[in-house]
């Protein structure tokens, strides 16, 4: 039998440390995840509210957890196809079951793996591009979270929507619950990206896509739409 050390691994190899990182975080936290991240997980229902696929479009969820966003998203959109990863193999034991339970197996896949080094092919075994990718909660947890966004750029289809949501820099609440507010998200790993605005920016420059950015709950949260550009008309 043959050995690989770790460099010798090839680059779509299970992400050991950040599944273990991870499965840390969750392995008790998935069981009361969805009743208590209802009342601070703000906008992720405006995010699915507007999803809005049309029949047969492709959504993914990078950083699905326990598959609340894809069940909802999926049990409302019933005629497009849904897809999720996660590099947590405990947040996807409970989206399994979770998808299992709302009698969505035909429509939505889940599968492990790493949102800063993911292709469809890599995941999910099929040449993918989607037109919509959803990214909530996920980036203010991931140290290259830069990488994530630009990885989902990438797999979308021509005119498809990424659409993030996440913690912002709190700029519209009293200074005192700023500072506490911070404290308490560095205990679960949380980092809120301030800069994600100028990064989406950039982003939509570099790819001629159209940006929607804006920052509710006086801050609390921040929530983004970046719009590739279509397909060209036939000549
Ligand atoms: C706060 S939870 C959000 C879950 C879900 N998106 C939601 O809105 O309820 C963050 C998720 O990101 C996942 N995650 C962290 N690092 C990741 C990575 N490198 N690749 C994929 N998922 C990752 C975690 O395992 C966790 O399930």
């Amino acid at each position: 039998m043959t050995t690989l050390t770790r460099s010798e691994l090839p680059p779509q190899s299970w992400p050991v440390d950040a599944t273990a990182r991870m499965n840390r975080m969750y392995r008790y936290q998935r069981h009361i995840y969805d009743a208590t991240r209802r009342y601070y997980l703000l906008g992720r229902d405006r995010l699915i509210n507007e999803l809005r696929p049309a029949a047969g479009e492709t959504v993914l969820e990078v950083g699905c957890g326990t598959g609340r966003n894809l069940i909802q998203a999926a049990s409302r959109y019933r005629e497009a196809r849904f897809y999720g990863f996660d590099v947590s193999t405990e947040m996807l034991t409970s989206a399994i079951s979770g998808v299992a339970r709302a009698g969505l197996s035909g429509s939505v896949k889940v599968a492990h793996g790493d949102a800063t080094a993911f292709t469809g092919q890599a995941v999910f075994g099929q040449k993918l591009a989607f037109d919509h990718v959803m990214i909530s909660y996920s980036l203010s947890m991931i140290p290259d979270w830069t990488a994530v966004i630009d990885r989902a750029i990438a797999s979308l289809a021509p005119g498809g929507k990424l659409h993030i949501v996440d913690f912002g820099d709190q700029r519209g609440l009293p200074k005192t619950a700023r500072t506490l507010l911070r404290r308490w998200l560095t205990l679960f790993d949380v980092t809120p990206r301030d800069d994600l605005e100028d990064v989406l920016i950039h982003a939509a420059t570099r790819n001629g896509a159209g940006l929607r950015f804006d920052r509710p709950f006086r801050g609390y949260a921040q929530y983004a739409v970046l719009t590739m550009p279509g397909r060209p008309p036939a000549a």
